[in-house]
Formats: C-alpha cells, sequence, structure tokens
C-alpha cells in the first residue's frame, strides 16, 4: 500500500530544510531586536476561541477551519491563525500583571481549509508578532516596521504596504449603516455569502472574492470618510511616523482583513510577482480582542505573514542566501583495526562541533577519496592499521593537495581544520 501526502500539505525536504531555518532564524534575529520573546502555544483550542475572536460570518470560521470532537465530546479546533490563541495565552497567564507591555512572537503551522493553489495550503506556516499593551501609534508603526525592514534585510524589493483604518467599534457602526445603503440594491446580484453576511457583516462583502462581487464594489463607500476625530488622528499619527522611519505606504480603503477582531490600523504587505495570493503577511490593531476573550480592556496590535509566500518571493528575485552545508572533513578508514578503532574519535571529532563525513561500507582507499570529493569536503583524514598502531592520523587539504601526519590523540587535527589549513 502507497501512501500520499494530503491534499493542500507538504514535505519539506532536507534542501528545502536550509532556507526554512535560515527564514526562521532571520526572523527571530529582528523580533529579538525589537525586544520580542517567543511564545509557543498548541495548534489545536476550543473551537469556540476561534468563532468568538474571528468570527461567526467569516470565511475562517464557516467554511475553513479544521473542526472536531475529541473522545468526550468537546470541539475543538486545529489554529487556523496565531493571534486568538496568543490572547488566550496572555489571559490565562496573567502575562499582563509582569509587565504592562508585552511583546510576543510566534512561528507555527496553521490550518486552514482552503483551495490549494501556489502561495495556499491547507497547512500552512506563520510567523506573527503579537505587541500587547498601548495603543499608542508608535506602536503601530513599529510592528509596521519590524515586518518591512526584515523583507527589505532579506533582499526583497517588490513590496507594497497598504495601510487602511478599520475605526473602532462607535464609528464603525455608521459606516455599516452606509455599506448597506450602497448595498441594499445590488443584492439580487451578489453571491450567497454576501446576502448571507449583509445585515450582520455588512463590511465582509468587502472582502468578497468572487469577481462579479467584485466588481460591484468599485464605488462602495469608505470607512475612512466615517472615522470619529479620535480615530482619524490615530491614522494620521501612524502615516506620519511611518514617512519618519522612511517606510513608504499606500492608503488602501478597501483593507478590510478577513477577521473580525480588527480596530483601526490595518494593512497588509503585497508582494508583486505572487500571482493571485499576493498578500505576503497582514495584521492590525485589535483593540477590543483580550477584553472578548475574558481578560482586561488592554488594546494590541500585530501581523503574522506566511513562510511559504516569503520563500515564494525570494526564489522570484533569485535571493539565495541559504548554501547547503559541505563536510569540514571526510574521514577515510583503511583495514579493520582502523575501522573499530575509529569510532570514538569520529565521534569526538563532531562532539567538537567538526561536521565529519564517514561511510562504512566503502572499503577501497579510491572509492573513499572520489566519496570526498564528492561531498566537497576540505580535509579528508586519513587511517589506516599503521597509523592506529601508532597513534597518527594523515590530514589532507583537498583544494591545496598538502598533507601532514600528526597525533591521533589531541586537538591538532581539529585545529588545523578550524584554522582551515594543513
Ligand atoms: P491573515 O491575513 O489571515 O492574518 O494571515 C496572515 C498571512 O498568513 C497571510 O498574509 C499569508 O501570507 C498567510 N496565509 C494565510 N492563509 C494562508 C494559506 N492558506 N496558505 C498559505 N499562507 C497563508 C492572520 O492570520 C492574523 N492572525 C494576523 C494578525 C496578527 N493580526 C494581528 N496579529
Amino acid at each position: 500500500m502507497k501512501y500520499s501526502i494530503p491534499r493542500g500539505t507538504y514535505d519539506i525536504l532536507p534542501a528545502e530544510s536550509y532556507k526554512w531555518q535560515a527564514v526562521i532564524s532571520s526572523f527571530r534575529k529582528i523580533a529579538g531586536s525589537f525586544g520580542y520573546e517567543e511564545i509557543t502555544t498548541p495548534i489545536f483550542e476550543v473551537a469556540e476561541l476561534f468563532e468568538r475572536s474571528s468570527g461567526e460570518s467569516s470565511d475562517v470560521v464557516q467554511k475553513e477551519m479544521y473542526r472536531f470532537t475529541d473522545r468526550k465530546g468537546r470541539e475543538f479546533a486545529l489554529r487556523p491563525e496565531g493571534t486568538a490563541p496568543v490572547v488566550r495565552s496572555y489571559v490565562e497567564n496573567h502575562l499582563d500583571v509582569l509587565s504592562n507591555r508585552t511583546k510576543l512572537y510566534y512561528i507555527g503551522p496553521m490550518f486552514r481549509y482552503d483551495r490549494p493553489q501556489a502561495g495556499r495550503f491547507r497547512q500552512f506556516y506563520q510567523y506573527g508578532i503579537e505587541f500587547i499593551g498601548s495603543d499608542n501609534p508608535y506602536y503601530d508603526a513599529e510592528v509596521i516596521a519590524i515586518e518591512m525592514l526584515w523583507l527589505k534585510d532579506l533582499g526583497l524589493k517588490n513590496l507594497r504596504l497598504e495601510i487602511n483604518s478599520v475605526g473602532c467599534s462607535s464609528c464603525s457602526a455608521d459606516y455599516d449603516t452606509a455599506l448597506r445603503e450602497f448595498f441594499r440594491p445590488l443584492l439580487p446580484q451578489l453571491c450567497a455569502d454576501c446576502n448571507n453576511r449583509f445585515d450582520k457583516k455588512p463590511r465582509r462583502l468587502l472582502d468578497c472574492k468572487v469577481p462579479s462581487c467584485k466588481a460591484l464594489r468599485g464605488s462602495a463607500p469608505s470607512q475612512l470618510d466615517y472615522l470619529d476625530e479620535a480615530c482619524k488622528a490615530h491614522f494620521a499619527i501612524v502615516c506620519e511616523h511611518l514617512e519618519s522611519m522612511n517606510i513608504p505606504y499606500t492608503i488602501n480603503p478597501g483593507i478590510v482583513r478577513g477577521l473580525d477582531y480588527y480596530t483601526n490600523t490595518a494593512f497588509e504587505v503585497i508582494y508583486e510577482g505572487l500571482g493571485a495570493q499576493n498578500s505576503l503577511a497582514g495584521g492590525g490593531r485589535y483593540n477590543g480582542l483580550i477584553e472578548q476573550v475574558g481578560g482586561k480592556s488592554i488594546p494590541a496590535i500585530g501581523f503574522a505573514g506566511g513562510f511559504e509566500r516569503l520563500l515564494l518571493a525570494l526564489e522570484h528575485e533569485k535571493i539565495n542566501f541559504a548554501e547547503h552545508k559541505t563536510p569540514d572533513a571526510y574521514l577515510i578508514c583503511l583495514g579493520d583495526k582502523a575501522r573499530s578503532g575509529v569510532m570514538a574519535y569520529l565521534n569526538a571529532l563532531r562532539q567538537n562541533g567538526l561536521y565529519v563525513e564517514y561511510d562504512p561500507d566503502k572499503s577501497s582507499l579510491k572509492a573513499q577519496f572520489k566519496a570526498a570529493d564528492a561531498t566537497n569536503a576540505r580535509f579528508a583524514i586519513i587511517i589506516g592499521d599503521s597509523e592506529i598502531e601508532a597513534g597518527t592520523v594523515n590530514l589532507k587539504n583537498l583544494k591545496t593537495g598538502e598533507q601532514q601526519s600528526l597525533p591521533l590523540d589531541g586537538g591538532e587535527v581539529l585545529l588545523h581544520i578550524v584554522q582551515g589549513q594543513v
């Protein structure tokens, strides 16, 4: 019986793993330099956490959530996103007591039952940032800066930052009324989802992916015209801060975001060249979410990006930042005594951090040198039965051909390899 991988998932094979490790460690580095610390939450949570936070009318809850009932009849979901779990953990672990400014980042798999295509998977990996504890627009700009500076550092050029303000709960009520007035006469031409969402969440209609619905909403009212004074001022300061950091942006009133928890700033980072799935990352403020999941009223802002799309973008710009590792040395062994005597030695070199290749199935000198060349190792460590008896090894620089005899015990071989010389 042969098995295939589930649709919408993929294996990260060794040749790809190097790239993943490189981007992950580079993300950890930038997050760390802004003072963010890693948080890891389970990949499943009670389903209600997502229903309440993402919103009953969101695509994520209505169509994409992997829901399951456990053996005791409890309803869980594989996490479709990372913000609600982080907030759940923040509230449950009273992280607000430790500090009134909490800076968290996370990396991990998320799950959405989406239609798979380039850049869209059913299991995908997100990196995310959540800042909890202040409504100061400084933090909106800081969070956006983390993403933009990082992507620029990685070498990406065709980036576009699009921002919007979706207002607070009080100014969004007037906007919802205006949207209903706009969409009401169009209802017969809109899809079934849009019709279902019209009463409860009219702004979801701005997010519908059906082409005929998209075409009809061109002249829909803009949230920016319905912001109250405080929200308007907040948004203006975010824009000012971005300008003072030389981060270019475009205001796009069409950004509504697919999840319900957003307030005020909402943003997306677009990478042209990715086709339909061109949103590399997205996020925004969620000032009401912590209270909504049982905590105090504490403002917050964050974003998440998809590693798959990021790697596609890097590939698209031919940015090659992770090399396949080549061995420091290849151990060539001749004779039975040498083979059994060399194992502890090999371990000692590896424990000292050297990457040493060895193949016990190759016995001739010729075959072992050929294998050493194929791995592109810098050195060959040659040990035969006579070397074992004499307590020596031959170290050969495979690039220059130089060779010398060194004691088997002691750190000289190690030192020569680390210094790159014979
Ligand atoms: P989101 O816009 O749903 O936001 O997802 C963020 C990013 O995850 C997207 O821009 C995309 O790169 C990636 N992504 C989403 N779905 C898929 C998929 N099916 N396949 C591959 N990549 C995907 C959130 O998840 C929010 N939690 C972001 C946030 C954090 N807001 C505040 N804090």
